[in-house]
């Protein structure tokens, strides 16, 4: 036993956690991925050293396309022979969107210096499937121009000045990503009829449980990932789908969970509830015992003890809590009597953190006599 015990608490830290991406397999993949919407890497407007510039006259000038092939191909753009239906402006500090022409399929818009979108130049382009447009200034998007687009399947506006979301979205969108804006209004029926959307992603905005209605994400049938980190929110979110996959509240200012929170999800397997303000008196003891569940992350609350759940569960973080003690029989959940030999009723989880709690080495037996596929255990 003492091999066992010792065993255990030498194995440190060991981070399997690659992001988590859950997609549903799709037949008509786009050839292209946008590029990563760091600051502009290839003409770098602000020289190193050099603050971004915040008035529209301080901007570095437009950076003009190469003489093209094609001659629809905007002037400020780069438009490629091989990718007849890709349109590049991005990094080419405009600050208007320039005419898209209408055999574009995938238009890269982002790192530049754009402040609105306006229907004009988007007349032709009623075939576009994926538009980024992140990291620009965008504080305004006239409301009929992405409606427009009956084919619009992915739209990438994070890193904005946004303080609304965009209202008349088209129904085909499968990927909208908002990220990193002001927002702090969701206008009734934002998401209405948008019964494709896999993905939603709020991360780092200003939305506070007032601005989500009962209704907010009603409608979103075909929901998989929600990201709402880093915003307001005291409260869990109302009306979340329940096919979700994924679900994100980190950075949150949270304290509680309704008992039946989690009933009724079918596919649920990742809840990330770090930096909130979760106590054992807001968590109700079962609230996570959900057999879909393969990852929970409440790292940083402040529990004093350990939550039950599934014997499904793959990865608990507990860490930075305030956990004074463990009881191997009591979070198990099988008997510990249960035959090992039945690989299937052996719980599954294999990673465990509870360091930044109350605890001390060594791990007791009875977590170790329980938990048998646990890899690594940093406490
Ligand atoms: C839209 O396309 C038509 C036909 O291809 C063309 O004649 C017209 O000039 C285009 N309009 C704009 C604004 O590019
Ligand atoms: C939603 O997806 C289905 C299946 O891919 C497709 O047939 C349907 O047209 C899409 N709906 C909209 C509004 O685009
Ligand atoms: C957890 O859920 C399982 C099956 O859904 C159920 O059998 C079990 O009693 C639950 N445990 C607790 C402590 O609620
Ligand atoms: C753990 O919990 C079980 C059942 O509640 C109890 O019998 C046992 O004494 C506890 N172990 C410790 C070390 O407190």
């Amino acid at each position: 036993m003492k091999a066992g015990v010792g065993l255990f608490s030498a194995l440190a830290l060991f981070l399997l956690m690659g992001a988590v991406f859950t997609q549903r397999p799709r037949p008509k993949k786009p050839t292209r991925r946008p590029a990563t919407t760091r600051r502009p890497s290839v003409p770098q407007p602000p020289a190193p050293g050099q603050p971004e510039p915040q008035e529209p006259t301080d901007y570095p000038p437009v950076i003009l396309g190469m003489s093209s092939f094609f001659p629809d191909c905007p002037k400020e753009c780069t438009c490629t022979p091989n990718y007849p239906n890709a349109l590049n402006c991005e990094n080419h500090n405009l600050r208007v969107i320039p005419v898209i022409p209408s055999r574009t399929h995938y238009l890269y818009l982002q790192n530049n210096f754009i402040s609105e979108v306006t229907a004009e130049p988007f007349l032709n382009a009623t075939d576009v499937r994926w538009i980024n447009l992140a990291n620009n200034r965008i504080h305004r998007i006239d409301k009929q121009v992405f409606g427009k687009i009956p084919s619009l399947l992915y739209l990438y506006i994070q890193r904005n000045q946004l303080k609304e979301v965009p209202s008349g979205l088209p129904a085909s969108l499968e990927q909208l990503r908002l990220a990193r804006n002001r927002i702090s209004k969701i206008p009734s029926g934002a998401f209405s009829k948008m019964g494709n959307l896999t993905l939603l992603d709020l991360y780092h905005n200003q939305l506070s449980d007032n601005d989500l209605g009962k209704n907010t994400f009603k409608d979103l049938k075909s929901l998989m990932q929600l990201n709402l980190a880093r915003n307001v929110l005291k409260k869990m979110p109302d009306g979340v789908p329940n096919g979700l996959i994924q679900l994100f509240l980190d950075r949150n200012l949270i304290d509680d969970i309704p008992r039946d929170y989690f009933k009724g999800f079918t596919h649920l397997a990742f809840v990330r509830l770090n930096y909130n303000q979760l106590s054992d008196k807001g968590l109700p003891k079962a609230v996570f015992n959900i057999s879909t569940l393969l990852d929970l992350q409440l790292s940083h609350n402040q529990l004093a003890s350990v939550p039950l759940f599934s014997s499904h569960l793959e990865h608990l973080h507990l860490d930075h809590n305030s956990i004074e003690v463990i009881n191997g029989t009591q979070i198990c959940p099988c008997s510990l009597d249960t035959d090992t030999s039945d690989q299937s009723l052996v719980p599954k989880l294999r990673y465990l953190r509870l360091d930044g709690n109350h605890l001390n080495p060594p791990i007791p037996v009875d977590v170790i006599m329980c938990f048998r596929h646990l890899h690594s255990i940093v406490i």
